[in-house]
């Protein structure tokens, strides 16, 4: 059975193993660093009322995890969730793992009392981008960006 809990330091090296099946997925080639995500999932510990990342585990084993970001604007009173990352194993995708983690990451956003949730992909991402479909997200925004 696949449950949903939130992630902790220790789950580090698996959160880092499902980051370099994301870049793969998404066709970036620098490397994940292990200095790298510990640094950012220690800064996010820190803060649970602007960050939450979620495993999805089976018997014992991590095989996905979202990391979702809930941030306040002028313009919605009660915030906006953002699905930052969404990754399940290569070996395990097409189970309804990505379902469960996008089920947990609405749940969280509902019980914090955010007024709507969105996410980002690569445009060239069509795995993503039908994923999201199907899970009811609608093309609303384009998104902008520009490396620094
Ligand atoms: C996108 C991703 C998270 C989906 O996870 P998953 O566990 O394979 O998806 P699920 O098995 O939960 O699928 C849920 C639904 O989406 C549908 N779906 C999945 N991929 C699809 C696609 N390419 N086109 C259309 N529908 C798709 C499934 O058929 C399923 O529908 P159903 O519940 O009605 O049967 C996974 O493919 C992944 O990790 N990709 C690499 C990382 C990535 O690109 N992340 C997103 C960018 S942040």
């Amino acid at each position: 059975m696949i449950e949903v809990r939130e992630a902790r330091l220790e789950d580090l090296d698996a959160i880092v193993s499902l980051m370099d099946q994301l870049k793969r997925a998404t066709s970036q080639h620098d490397a994940v660093t292990t200095a790298g995500v510990r640094t950012s999932l220690q800064a996010m510990l820190r803060f649970p009322e602007i960050y939450r990342n979620y495993l999805a585990v089976e018997n014992d084993g991590v095989v996905g995890v979202v990391s979702l970001l809930l941030y306040k604007t002028f313009l919605h009173a009660g915030g906006t969730a953002l699905i930052n990352e969404l990754v399940v194993a290569e070996k395990d995708r097409g189970r309804g793992i990505g379902r469960k983690l996008v089920e947990a990451a609405i749940a969280a956003a509902r019980e914090q009392g955010m007024d709507e949730i969105e996410v980002g992909t690569e445009v060239d991402n069509l795995i993503a981008r039908g994923f999201y479909k199907v899970v009811g997200f609608a093309r609303e925004y384009v998104l902008l960006g520009r490396d620094l």
